[in-house]
């Protein structure tokens, strides 16, 4: 992993700034058939760090994302159901001043400005895959630190067996929480502590060396890469440290759809769809799928967390 002292890292160290100027013009040939995939995939330059290529995977599968791709595609269901719809109604969100409360099985509960979260954490680069319970993937150069670096400073307690997460409210800038629709608000989420406590668990407030922009989850978002990525809670404000399990957001809207541990298993289909196999966004419409690896590509870290679980039912 590259580390970067602290949390301005120029973007020309990453892409060729032309990339970005170029997003919008590359997409829309893309679209239009008249640029391949292939050249898509090669604006977003080498790949960051060649030392997060892993040892699961090719060399496409670790090729990052165009960042314009990841920016114009997403999921943010406060804003909007569609993707393009909450990629330009986030906007809308504030986030200056933003803070993060730690509590509940703490011995210190108390609440972290982000400026403090930026200076006091060393942010790494960290080049994930990133899969989504709806079959498309995308590889993503997050720029976080350890999730367990931030619970570290505020010392859970024995009694700390899940953690909780928990988004902004903010229904004057977020439709679909002042209309109340859909789902419960605020978006929460939640881990085991082994694995809220594992390395590979982040805490991502930038991307492509850049803060993170609005619609991706600005200014603080959680990223964990084997799982499914309704688990990589967007815009959070709090953090509780639980003695038992708490009911997620998506788990209570569709228990049988979607599970709390939601780890990405392409042998378990989710009820309406396989989960065999993927689309990685950019790739043309007609090129192959990929096929979904267990714990999406992370078994050799992840696995022993479930060692003492049937694989073949839970979601
Ligand atoms: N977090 C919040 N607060 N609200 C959301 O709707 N969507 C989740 C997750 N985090 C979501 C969220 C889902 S379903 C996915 S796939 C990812 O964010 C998408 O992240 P991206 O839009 O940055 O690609």
């Amino acid at each position: 992993m590259k580390t970067y002292p602290q949390k301005s890292v120029p973007t020309s160290e990453i892409t060729d700034p032309t990339v970005f100027s170029q997003r919008r013009s590359l997409i829309k040939a893309f679209l239009l058939g008249a640029v391949s995939s292939q050249s898509l995939l090669a604006s977003a330059g080498q790949p960051i760090n060649p030392l997060a290529v892993a040892t699961t995977g090719t060399q496409l599968d670790w090729t990052p994302t165009p960042l314009a791709l990841i920016q114009n595609y997403t999921n943010y269901y406060e804003f909007a159901f569609s993707k393009e719809g909450a990629t330009n109604t986030a906007q809308a969100l504030t986030i200056d001043p933003w803070s993060v409360e730690v509590c509940g099985e703490v011995e210190k509960p108390g609440r972290i400005n982000l400026e403090d979260i930026l200076h006091q954490f060393t942010l790494e680069e960290r080049i994930y895959r990133f899969r989504c319970v709806e079959a498309w993937s995308m590889v993503v150069p997050w720029l976080g630190f350890p999730l367990n670096q931030l619970l570290a400073r505020f010392k859970p307690l024995s009694g700390a067996k899940f953690v909780k997460f928990t988004s902004i409210s903010a229904p004057e800038a977020m439709p679909n929480q002042a209309r109340q629709a859909m789902l419960e608000w605020p978006y929460s989420e939640g881990l085991r502590i082994d694995e809220a406590m594992h390395p590979l668990t982040l805490l991502a407030t930038g991307m492509y060396g850049n803060p993170l922009a609005k619609q991706n989850g600005a200014p603080i978002r959680l990223v964990v890469p084997w799982k499914y990525g309704f688990k990589s809670i967007k815009a959070v404000v709090k953090i509780e440290l639980l003695k038992t399990a708490p009911m997620t957001t998506w788990k209570k809207a569709a228990p049988e759809e979607y599970g709390f541990y939601a780890n990405v298993n392409p042998s378990v289909p989710h009820p309406r769809w396989s989960q065999f196999s993927e689309r990685l966004l950019g790739s043309a419409f007609f090129s192959p799928r990929r096929k979904t690896e267990l714990y999406n590509g992370y078994a050799e870290q992840v696995a022993a967390l479930y060692a003492d679980m049937d694989l073949r039912h839970f979601f």
